[in-house]
């Protein structure tokens, strides 16, 4: 057998490419990140081995996420981190070992996690080994962790959004120590890179360029629990997607709370700006789609508008959340910007890029919210002509300044909430139908899930297509015509004249 690794004297690439079976951990572990987690990670292996010989079985983890791109993000570390440790990936939580990465932005997701929880505790009564461990957003919040140690107490690791990159070590603590683990912090400015990372799909990846936010809209609870805004390094950014154009993929989603604001945290770092990044990202070759999300209308530069327009691997589509289009409304909601002024900006965006899709997010029933104020959400929405809205009815979140607002009566949300939805699908199913037609190039993603003889994949406008096609086609970007709009999707046929 070859010699150990001794982690004192090992670069984080060669880390990273390292053989974890080799890595000396007859020692202490080393203070230095990434090595820490990888000197874990090489612990935790040797105890999934000694249990799997054990049960005579591999031993598996299922890991289950909520909320946004981010989190999903996030959950692709905590798999990399578990694949490492040796576990196979299993869909079913009746697993060895379960985490739950949550969301908590509104307070449906939290109901969501305490409800499936009791299936869980079922599960672990049956298999005496199984964990259970949650983290992500809805752990930062003080309240949720005193109701599980109060009345979840079969939960045995709880980690929160900060600490995320020491998932190896608290998952040895999880299978070395008894009891709750619970490992919580209230902020950090620490950026840990080249942990292992196990993708969903070989062809797109999210990217993170930054994390956290200072907006402090008054409905959301995110700033709370993610932290203070800060940006990682731009080297960083586009070393990481060269490589993972080196390793196939062809679309990156760049990911935080607002783009727009790049570069600006830390202060001082001399970073790029969001415009500057794209231009060095469209560099990189192999990749043939950029996406980003999301966008704060407040902070969209003409700079951007630029390089998006002059751009061949920038995507036909902006996400621009709106949250209202009552002037009085998205004051007290701490937006920074008025009715007139997201319509001035969405006229320029259209202007300057014709065929881009604009799609938005919707807050309906924000404390004062009157009829006269959803109408003119509903006016926005009309003269904007968004391609799809995300509704969502206005959630109490406990310590944002919202909550201590006068909240509006549940009939009359309701009754907005309805009016505002069918004008979206009114408008929406207008807009999407512009290319019927057609000849796009779509990226496949998968396979249909309803019709196996399908495939599914996404126009550079994020409008989704379905058409006939195999699973040869995945990863691959193909011309179809467009040739029936579904309200917000398409049926197609691939080939230039779509007759394959
Ligand atoms: N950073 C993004 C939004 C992240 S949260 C941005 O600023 O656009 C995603 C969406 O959830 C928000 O756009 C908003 O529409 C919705 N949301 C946030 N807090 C909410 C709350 N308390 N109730 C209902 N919807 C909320
Ligand atoms: Fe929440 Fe506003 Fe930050 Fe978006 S910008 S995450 S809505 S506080
Ligand atoms: Fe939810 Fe956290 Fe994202 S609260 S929306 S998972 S940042």
């Amino acid at each position: 057998m070859d010699s150990y690794i001794d982690l004192k004297n090992i670069t984080t690439e060669e880390l990273k490419n390292a053989d974890l079976d080799r890595i000396d951990v007859t020692g202490s572990p080393p203070d230095m990140e990434p090595h820490r987690q990888y000197y874990f990670m090489a612990k935790c292996r040797q105890i999934v081995k000694s249990e799997s010989e054990r049960l005579g079985r591999p031993l598996y983890a299922c890991s289950v996420c909520f909320g946004c791109q981010m989190n999903a993000r996030d959950s692709e570390k905590l798999l990399g981190v578990l694949r490492s440790a040796g576990f196979r990936e299993s869909d079913s939580e009746d697993a060895d070992f379960v985490i739950y990465n949550t969301c908590t932005v509104r307070d449906n997701a939290n109901q969501r996690v305490f409800g499936r929880l009791g299936v869980l505790n079922g599960y672990k009564k049956k298999n005496p080994y199984m964990k259970v461990a949650l983290c992500g957003c809805m752990m930062q919040e003080d309240l949720v962790i005193k109701k599980l140690r109060r009345s979840y107490s079969f939960v045995d690791l709880i980690f929160g959004t900060h600490n995320l990159y020491k998932f190896a070590e608290l998952l040895y603590r999880c299978y070395t120590e008894k009891g709750m683990i619970v490992d919580i912090w209230e902020d950090t400015d620490k950026i840990v890179e080249d942990l292992p990372v196990d993708r969903k799909f070989p062809f797109k990846s999210g990217v993170n360029i930054m994390f956290g936010c200072n907006n402090f809209c008054s409905y959301c609870i995110v700033p709370y629990v993610r932290g203070r805004e800060r940006s990682r390094a731009p080297e960083e950014i586009l070393r990481e997607i060269k490589e993972l154009a080196a390793d196939g993929v062809k679309e990156v989603m760049l990911l935080g709370q607002n783009v727009n604001s790049y570069g600006k945290e830390p202060a001082g770092t001399g970073f790029l700006s969001f415009p500057e990044l794209l231009r060095e990202v469209e560099k990189v070759e192999g990749i043939e789609r950029i996406r980003f999300m999301t966008s704060h209308p407040k902070d969209l530069s003409d700079e951007l508008i630029e390089v998006m327009g002059q751009s061949k691997k920038i995507c036909r589509h902006l996400h621009l959340p709106l949250q209202s289009g009552s002037t009085r409304i998205l004051e007290k909601m701490n937006r920074r910007y008025t009715k007139e002024s997201y319509l001035v900006l969405a006229e320029k965006i259209r202007r300057a890029i014709p065929d881009i899709s604009l799609t938005t997010d919707i807050i309906v029933g924000f404390p004062g919210e009157t009829r006269e104020d959803a109408d003119d959400t509903i006016d926005v929405i009309r003269k904007v002509q968004f391609d799809n809205a995300f509704t969502f009815v206005y959630s109490k979140r406990t310590g944002t300044p919202a909550a201590a607002m006068e909240q509006v009566p549940d009939g009359e949300v309701r009754e907005n909430f309805d009016r505002i939805l069918a004008c979206v699908q009114e408008t929406a199913r207008e807009r999407v139908k512009r290319f019927e037609g057609q000849v796009l190039p779509v990226l496949v993603e998968e396979i249909n899930e309803q019709d196996n003889s399908l495939v599914t994949g996404r126009l550079t406008n994020n409008t989704v297509v379905h058409f006939p096609g195999d699973a040869s086609l995945i990863g691959e970007i193909v011309d179809v015509k467009l040739v029936r709009c579904e309200g917000f999707y398409y049926i197609g046929e691939m080939g230039k004249d779509g007759n394959g």
